[in-house]
Formats: C-alpha cells, sequence, structure tokens
C-alpha cells in the first residue's frame, strides 16, 4: 500500500514556519505583513475561501484586509481598488479571488497587480521569472509550488533521473508545476486533451500529477507501480450513500485503486488542497520581507 503522504500536516508546518518569521520580522523592523484578498459577487464557494484566507492570515500574525464589492462592481471600480492596493504600504500581498463575475476581465486585473504584491503568482512577471529558472526573485504560483513541496517530502530536492507527467497545461497549474519539476532536474512530460495514449504516458511516470477537473480519471493500471502520484483535482460528485442530494469531493485520481500500487500518493481532500492556502502565506511573508528589505525566508 502506498504511503499517504499528509498534506494537512505538511500546510501545518509551512504555516508554523510562516508565523515565526512573521514574528521575527515585526519584531526586527516594525513592519506587519499585509495580505488583502478581494472578491467580487456573491458565489458561496468563492466566499468560503476567501474566509478562509482571511482566516489563515490572522492566525499567522497578518495585517488581514478583506475586499467584498457588489455583483456589479465595474472594471474601472475594481482597477481602481487594485491601484490603491498596489500603492499602499503596509499590504504586501494582494490576492483577487478568481472566477470574476462574466461581466468582468480577469486578465487586466491580474497584469496589474504589482509583481512584487502578486501573491497568487498569476502576473506574466512571475510567471516569466519560473519560465527562465530564476526560482528566487519572483513569486510562484501557490498551487504548484504547494504539490511541489509535498514531491521534495517523498524525493528530495533534485529528482535528477526521474521522469515526471503532469496531466493538464492550464496557467494557473500545469505549466508552473512542469516548469518546477524540470527546474528539479525531472524530465517533464506535460500531458493534456489532445494528448495520444495519455494511460501509457503515465505509466512511464515516476512522478505522475494529475490535473484536470475529471473525478477519478487516473486509474491504478495507469500509474507504475511504486510512483508518487500527487492529485491537485477537486471534483464534487454524488455521494448517495451519505443521504439523498449529499455529495463529496474526490480528486482527478480514483484513489481506493491507485493507492494498491504507487509508492506514495495524495488524498483529497487533505492533500494538495491546504498546501495552496499555506503558500499563500508564505508568498505573503517572503514579500513583506523584500518590502522591508530583509532576506525571505525559504520555504
Ligand atoms: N487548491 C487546489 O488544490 C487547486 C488549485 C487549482 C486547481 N485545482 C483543481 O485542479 C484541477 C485542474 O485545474 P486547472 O485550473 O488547471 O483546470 P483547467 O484550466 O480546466 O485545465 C484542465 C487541463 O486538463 C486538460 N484535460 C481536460 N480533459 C482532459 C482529458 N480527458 N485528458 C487529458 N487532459 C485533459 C486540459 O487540456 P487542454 O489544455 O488540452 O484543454 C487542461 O490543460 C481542477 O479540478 C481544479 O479544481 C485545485
Amino acid at each position: 500500500m502506498a504511503v499517504v503522504i499528509d498534506g494537512k500536516e505538511a500546510a501545518a508546518s509551512v504555516i508554523s514556519a510562516v508565523s515565526e518569521a512573521a514574528a521575527s520580522l515585526e519584531k526586527a523592523t516594525g513592519v506587519k505583513p499585509g495580505l488583502a484578498v478581494v472578491i467580487v459577487g456573491n458565489d458561496p464557494a468563492s466566499h468560503a475561501y476567501v474566509s478562509s484566507k482571511s482566516k489563515m492570515a490572522k492566525q499567522c500574525g497578518f495585517n488581514s484586509v478583506q475586499h467584498s464589492l457588489p455583483e456589479d462592481t465595474t472594471q474601472g471600480d475594481l482597477q481602481t481598488l487594485v491601484s490603491a492596493l498596489n500603492a499602499d504600504p503596509a499590504i504586501h500581498g494582494i490576492l483577487v479571488q478568481l472566477p470574476l463575475p462574466k461581466h468582468l476581465d480577469a486578465d487586466p486585473v491580474i497584469q496589474s497587480i504589482s509583481p512584487q504584491k502578486d501573491v497568487d503568482g498569476l502576473n506574466t512577471v512571475n510567471a516569466g521569472k519560473i519560465a527562465t529558472g530564476d526560482l528566487t526573485s519572483g513569486l510562484i504560483s501557490c498551487t504548484p509550488a504547494g504539490a511541489m513541496l509535498l514531491v521534495k517530502r517523498i524525493h528530495g530536492d533534485d529528482l535528477s533521473g526521474l521522469n515526471a507527467v503532469v496531466i493538464g497545461r492550464s496557467n494557473l497549474f500545469g505549466k508552473p508545476m512542469g516548469l518546477l519539476l524540470l527546474a528539479a532536474n525531472a524530465t517533464v512530460t506535460m500531458a493534456h486533451s489532445k494528448t495520444r495514449d495519455l494511460a501509457g504516458v503515465c505509466r512511464g511516470a515516476d512522478i505522475l500529477v494529475a490535473a484536470v477537473g475529471r473525478a477519478q480519471m487516473v486509474k491504478a493500471d495507469w500509474v507504475k507501480p511504486g510512483a508518487t502520484v500527487i492529485d491537485v483535482g477537486i471534483n464534487r460528485v454524488p455521494a448517495p450513500d451519505k443521504g439523498e442530494g449529499k455529495t463529496r469531493l474526490v480528486g482527478d485520481v480514483d484513489f481506493t485503486q491507485a493507492s494498491a500500487v504507487a509508492g506514495a500518493i495524495t488524498p483529497v481532500p487533505g492533500g494538495v488542497g491546504p498546501m495552496t492556502i499555506a503558500m499563500l502565506m508564505a508568498n505573503t511573508v517572503i514579500a513583506a520581507h523584500r518590502a522591508a528589505g530583509q532576506t525571505a525566508p525559504n520555504f
């Protein structure tokens, strides 16, 4: 049976290091890390994500600011708020919760966030730094950074000689994850919806990362015996066994079957998910150190 990689425990250790770094920064310089989270509209899932981010920021000892804007917010109003946050020296990290309501265009908003405050790592300046192998001076997108920490817990920092397959090529996750694996010396294949013989490609992976958004798509016979499987997918499926109309979260991997073959595997929930918010806090404390002219901690 595979080792189950405990994302909650790994996230708790990141949060504890972030809290310590925040406390020592404030003691040394008087600077308290500031995170501003912006949400537009009434989507209940987005509100739940935002309130857990704000709560975690407070727990880390940050100045946590939440801006909840109405559904009919204009592009101009949102840009004005981002400009004000860019100019506010008490704010070191800005996160605009996605998706935005349909009448708003997310890309110009994300690109207008100052790269130094882009704690989601989605600005092209930060994405470009990862693409060119600079993993130290920018901010790395939170979910791939968190998934990478879990990979390193199993394999260490150097993935020389290992084959990694990432299923999914989104800007949010798949592309930066492939680049982080490459920077750690893995031999990387990026698979997607046009890949031929996906199961066969996956069977070559020592490290298999699934980020598709299709419930339990990756079956046990896609997994090389002993491989490390990182399941990024979050899918809500009906769970009639829990009662009428009830649902549960599952990943992109058939966890029960695949864990009989894999060497190590992340569960859903409790794997990559908790790492995302932990790395958001890590990016904020890193940004605050840089703004204060201090050496930023590594996570
Ligand atoms: N905090 C977290 O844990 C976290 C964070 C981010 C995302 N997620 C989850 O991760 C999953 C992926 O998110 P995302 O934002 O990267 O999604 P996305 O933008 O929808 O990208 C999905 C990718 O999967 C590929 N794909 C779709 N169907 C496929 C198939 N049948 N075979 C192979 N590849 C296929 C697509 O290929 P094409 O490019 O060819 O269309 C695309 O590259 C979602 O379940 C999301 O909820 C979790």
